[in-house]
């Protein structure tokens, strides 16, 4: 299939100008915006789906609605079940076997693949497997790790975007998979939400000219060897619930959803985006009144607005157990999300049940026939549309191909660009032949370095000898500086600072994902009371007459005054990934400067969690200093952290 119309896709920087190219519907602030699919419907296509739907049976729909992961199922199981799709869910690798190789991916893959061509159904179809390579290929040993959104965001960069989508999608066909579950659209509100990182900005504007970029990144033309079905995420209002509590309840109003919460995803459908996961987030429009329950059961958001006002012909996906959500629901089974629209559910361990409930639901009348007709012909039209009855995924040149996993030099490209020079008041840049002792457990380790969703689901359980690749700042700063240079001193005790030219503090958040990293209220936001190590480090060496450089690790912006004021200079490197010599190519300077922009603002207190009223910000977005951008920030006001935020001003 030809490319979807690249042109179609909209820099879309305000609601204001989001209109397609199809239709001069300019949305008022309490409409949504009338889209059309970019996929030109393909009569002879969907003649096809229809006879191929005709004649399958009750069973064989429904299996086909179906993803289990691949821990649960089997490949004789996926025949004789009938299943349409599977998943590997975060730390879920052939044979459970963290360091499985290339070949050991592709051999599953085609195992699963075999048997859904081998059941008794009259047409044949193919199976679809998608996994989570939300910042590169997170759960496979040996492939490149780009700094996660949060720091893409800052780069402010859609070309690099969507260099990095097709970077992916290859490292991703390398294993015989063919359906990421990317981008995450999520415009954060509250950074106590542990998901931050996972956002490319606060910005609207910034996620909408990233959410086209990055679906033509991973799809290209849907059809060729180093193309993969991508999936807008998580429809609607991820980033904005209450306090930041994942899963939580979003009360934005209606212009506020459409405007900011909406706002990746008229790109995203615009550029062609084949399939949309469903958001475990309810809303609740408290200043009007409307409470729209769990989006997993809101056929008003799913059917009458994604699939009816915004065109979008592709599939839905549920998420992880996500219908359970649903009041009155359970994990196997629940009617009313797929009335409400869902095409296919993530049910990763009770498929079984699932599919004989959801028989059950048709044959007794609590799902029309016709939602599953339009279910399954919404996942075989993006299964016919990413080629997968013409050729089997296995056929890419880049399957089986262990060197499509390195990304390296575009990767570090990213990490140069993601990171934000916060302060230089003197320190910076490090020069060739200075003796420079690193200080900080984050400095030698590449899980703190690329955060979650890396090798496991929360980015931890990891050795730097797990990641077989990358580098971390230590290493870099060794390679680049020369290793006699360079001393590590993990807290900086026993070593006298003095002694060096230059100091470099590494400091960072241990890995998490999802609810995991949520701080909930009314916990203070504050790095050194979360990792009072980093502090009592960056105390060991600061003021000894010798410039410290830190460097900061985290999934989101977080109050870090006290520290800023012990470090000479001061670098937000949020989640870089494997590829630590990006961080030395700014930190020494020469050909490289930095050009990050913050794309959320800084707090400045420890119970600023948000942009709204009431908080205070010590850097605003778009803030970022560079070599030839100085400005010298001297002492900051950094009073004592509060024991909680309950009481204490935002
Ligand atoms: C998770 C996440 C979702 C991910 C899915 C499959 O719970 O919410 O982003 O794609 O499960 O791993």
């Amino acid at each position: 299939m030809k490319r979807f119309r690249a042109g179609l896709w909209l820099s879309l920087p305000l609601l204001a100008s989001c209109m397609s190219t199809h239709d001069r519907t300019a949305p008022s602030g309490t409409e949504w915006p009338a889209l059309r699919s970019p996929s030109p419907r393909d009569a002879a296509m969907e003649a096809r789906i229809a006879g191929i739907v005709a004649g399958m049976t009750l069973e064989q729909k429904i299996g086909q609605m179906t993803q289990a992961e691949i821990r649960y199922i089997t490949p004789d199981e996926v025949r004789r079940y009938y299943i349409g799709s599977i998943l590997n869910g975060g730390g879920s690798w052939p044979g459970m076997r963290k360091n499985a190789k290339v070949g050991d991916w592709t051999a599953l893959s085609d195992s699963f693949a075999r048997a859904a061509q081998a059941t008794d159904m009259k047409v044949q179809i193919p199976l679809i497997w998608g996994t989570d390579a939300v910042h590169g290929h997170g759960n496979v040993a040996g492939a490149t790790l780009f700094p996660h959104n949060i720091g893409l965001g800052a780069a402010n960069d859609p070309a690099l975007i969507e260099r990095i989508g097709r970077a992916t999608a290859k490292q991703v066909r390398a294993t015989g998979i063919s359906w990421v579950f990317a981008p995450t659209l999520a415009v954060v509100e509250n950074r106590r939400w542990g998901r931050s990182y996972e956002s490319y900005s606060s910005d609207p504007a910034i996620v909408a000219r990233y959410g086209g970029a990055m679906v033509h990144g991973l799809q290209g033309g849907l059809t060729g060897d180093g193309d993969v079905v991508a999936t807008a995420k998580h429809f609607m209002g991820d980033g904005g619930t209450f306090d930041g509590v994942d899963q939580g309840e979003n009360r934005a109003s209606l212009r506020d959803m459409i405007a900011r919460h909406g706002a990746g995803y008229y790109p995203a459908l615009q550029a062609g985006v084949q399939t949309v996961m469903i958001s475990y987030n309810s809303w609740n429009d408290t200043a009007a009144g409307r409470d729209y329950g769990k989006m997993h059961g809101s056929r008003e958001m799913i059917t009458d607005v994604l699939k009816g006002k915004l065109g979008f012909d592709g599939l839905v996906v549920s998420d992880w157990n996500g219908i359970e959500q649903v009041p009155g629901c359970s994990k196997p089974h629940c009617a009313q999300a797929i009335n409400a629209g869902i095409d296919m559910i993530m049910v990763p361990e009770d498929w079984k049940a699932f599919i004989a409930n959801t028989v059950a639901d048709v044959r007794e009348g609590r799902i029309p026939m016709a939602r599953i007709d339009d279910a399954v012909t919404r996942i075989l039209r993006v299964k016919m549309r990413a080629g997968l009855f013409d050729r089997p995924v296995s056929a890419s040149i880049y399957n089986g191909r262990a060197d499509a996993l390195d990304a390296s030099a575009l990767a570090r490209e990213a990490v140069r660009k993601s990171a934000v020079l916060l302060k230089n008041d003197r320190g910076l840049p490090l020069r060739t032949g200075q003796r420079v002792l690193v200080v900080g457990a984050s400095a030698d380790s590449i899980s703190n370095q690329s955060g979650g969703w890396s090798l496991t689901w929360q980015g931890t359980e990891n050795s730097n000898r797990d990641f077989a690749t990358g580098t971390t700042l230590l290493a870099a700063l060794r390679q680049q500086l020369g290793a006699d240079k360079v001393t590590y001193s993990v807290d900086g005790k026993g070593v006298d600072p003095s002694r060096f030219d230059a100091v470099v503090a590494v400091l960072g958040e241990a890995p998490y994902a999802e609810y995991h990293g949520d701080v909930r209220a009314p916990k203070p936001v504050q790095h050194s009371a979360l990792y009072p190590a980093d502090l009592a480090a960056l105390q060991a060496v600061s003021g000894k007459g010798v410039p410290v450089v830190s460097v900061l690790y985290s999934g989101r912006p977080t109050y870090t005054n006290d520290l800023i004021n012990l470090s000479d200079a001061f670098v937000a490197a949020f989640l870089p990934g494997t590829e630590g010599e990006g961080l030395a190519d700014v930190l020494l300077g020469g050909r490289y400067d930095f050009t990050g922009r913050l794309s959320f603002t800084w707090p400045g207190s420890a119970c600023s969690t948000s942009d709204g009223p009431g908080n205070t910000f010590q850097f605003p977005r778009g803030y970022g200093l560079g070599y030839t951008r100085h400005k010298r920030l001297g002492s900051l006001p950094s009073p004592t952290a509060p024991a909680s935020c309950e009481t204490a001003a935002r």
